[in-house]
Parts: C-alpha cells; structure tokens; sequence
C-alpha cells in the first residue's frame, strides 16, 4: 500500500492576500461562460454580506446547539469552519440553507432576511449550493442525468439547454468522459464532483461544503480539493467544514472554530491554525495534528513509505 498523507497536492500559492480576512477584491470574474454562477456584485445588495447569522439559537429539545452565534461572509470569501464532533458545524449549515428552523435569531442571504415568516424556501435553497459527506446521488441516473434532473423539473430549462450546461460542469470538474455513467461505475472522489457539479447547476450565489472528502479514500481528497479551491479561484462564496487543515490553509480567507455551539475563535487561517490565541482551539489543533500523525504512522506500517 502506498504511504499516502493528507497533502494529497501541492496547493500554488497565488497572487492573492493570504491573510486577508474577507473580499477577495483582486479575484478574477467568476467563469466567463457563467455556468456555475451568477454572482451579485456587492453593490447590488447594498453592500450586504453574501451570508449575515445574526444571534442564532438552535437547539433539538434541551440540547443547545447554536448557542447565540453571530457570524458575515463577504461576497467572494472563503470561510472555513472547523471544531470538533458535535460542536453545531453542521447544523449551522443546514440552517443557513434552512434544511433546520431556527429558535431565535436571524439568516439574511444577500441583505433579505431568509428567516422571516412566508419566505419561499424554494427559491432560496436556489441560490445556495450544498454538498454533503455521503453524495446521495441518483444510482439510477447517468451522471449527466442527475446533474440535469432538478434544472429541468425546477427551473423547467429545456433538455437541450440543461444538458449543454452540464456536460460544461461535468468538463470543469475533470468529468467530460463520464456524463454517461451511472454513480456506481464512478469512484468516490469522481461521484462526489459529480454532486458538486449539480449543486453548481443551479447556480447558486454560495456553496456551503460539509466535510465532503471525510468519506473519500485518502488518495481521491486531492482531486475533491482541487473542484473546490477552483471555485475559491473563480471567486464564489464558499462556506466550507473540513479537517483538511492545509486545505484550510490555502484557500480560506478565514477560518472560525467552534465549540459547543459558539465561536470560540476566528481569524485568518494561519493566525488561527499555527498560533491560536483561545486554549481550546489549542488544544483542538493539537488532537487534529496527532490524529493525522498516527493515521499517517499507521499507513506506513502496513505499506511502507514509498
Ligand atoms: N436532527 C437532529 N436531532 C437531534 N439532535 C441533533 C440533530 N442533528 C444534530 N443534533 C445534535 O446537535 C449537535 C451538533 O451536531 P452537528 O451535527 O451540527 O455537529 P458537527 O459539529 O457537525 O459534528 P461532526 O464533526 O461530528 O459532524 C450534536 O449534539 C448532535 O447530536
Ligand atoms: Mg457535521
């Protein structure tokens, strides 16, 4: 077995600020063909964040969950969340894409308060990607199918059309060949592109990631990665879960780390993962590095280094 680490690539630095903490202002446009995105210039919006959580409460029964969080992302910024099992990273994804109600508090997307009573979730959960661990594609659809099923029966874009856009997304996240496979003749890291392509179908104004390379052999995070840092490179707004702390590293604009529903710390990446400031991130990273140092050890007792 081949010794494999958790910096599958080599990320390029680029051009832009590594410590930024919020627009990528020097960004390029996103797509030219505007395939994956349409984005809405700040301006537009009043100057308004991408995503606003304004002190919100979740809670299942007794358990506190989203214990009063406060958090902005910027048009165009990556912003990665990290924290151990159980501290609400999840939950404050599904609740910004109101997969969850809220307690108290409120989510604006671009200014407008998605939270209020009569909103039309629909047309909402439209303009904000997911994509999850598990890639629940369709295992009965091609993989063009299950990009093109929701734009046709939602957005009621005609086949032809549907079926253009998305063997362009399928070309974009290295795919071209495999618009007639079902998921099953697909490996995981190509089936979870795939359902990172259909979240882009509906060309959304943000992608939240949840923790989308953690069931992914080691070697397949790598090829995931690289779709994601693409986007961050195009300039869409990304909201991103991971334990790729490297990732992290190169393509966010800012990481936050929670703990028991709160932020405990946030700040630019490098500030945050190579010297936090709150003795519980500390000891978080700490954990993190020796999980990964063990797993790597592991790895190389069975199979040596290469
Ligand atoms: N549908 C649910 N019903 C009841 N409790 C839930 C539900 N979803 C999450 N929880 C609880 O909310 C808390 C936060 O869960 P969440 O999944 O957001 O954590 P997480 O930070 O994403 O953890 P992990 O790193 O393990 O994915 C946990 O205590 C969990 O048990
Ligand atoms: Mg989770």
């Amino acid at each position: 077995m081949k010794r494999v680490t958790f910096m599958v690539i080599s990320f390029r630095s680029t051009t832009e600020p590594q410590q930024g903490t919020g627009r990528r202002a020097g960004r390029q446009p996103l797509d030219p063909m505007g395939l994956a995105t349409t984005p809405v210039p700040a301006e537009e919006t009043n100057g308004a964040a991408m995503v606003r959580l304004e002190a919100v409460h979740k809670s299942f029964g007794d358990n506190l969950v989203l214990d009063s969080v406060d958090l902005s992302v910027d048009h165009g910024e990556v912003l990665v969340i990290i924290g151990p099992s159980g501290s609400g990273k999840s939950t404050l994804l599904r609740c910004v894409n109101l997969l969850e109600p809220i307690q108290a508090g409120r989510i604006f997307l671009e200014g407008e308060e998605i939270t209020r009573k009569g909103v039309d979730v629909s047309a909402i959960r439209q303009r904000i990607g997911i994509v999850f661990q598990q890639f629940n594609l369709f295992p009965q659809l091609t993989a063009l199918d299950n990009l093109t099923l929701a734009a046709r029966r939602i957005r009621k874009i005609p086949r032809k059309e549907a079926e253009a856009r998305g063997r362009e997304l399928l070309a974009s996240v290295g795919l071209a060949e495999k618009a007639s496979q079902h998921p099953h003749q697909l490996s995981g890291g190509q089936q979870q592109r795939v359902a990172i392509a259909r979240a882009l179908m509906m060309q959304p104004h943000v992608m939240l990631f949840d923790e989308v390379t953690s069931a992914l052999d080691p070697e397949l995070v790598g090829e995931v990665l690289v779709v994601i840092r693409n986007l961050a490179r195009e300039g869409m707004t990304m909201l991103i879960v991971t334990h790729e702390m490297q990732f992290a590293k190169e393509v966010g604009d800012r990481v936050v780390f929670m703990d028991g529903g709160r932020i405990v710390e946030e700040g630019p990446p490098r500030d945050v993962l190579d010297s936090p400031k709150q003795e519980r991130t500390q000891q978080f990273l700490r954990r993190t590095q020796l999980a990964h140092t063990l797993e790597e050890l592991a790895l190389d007792e069975e199979g040596g280094s290469e």
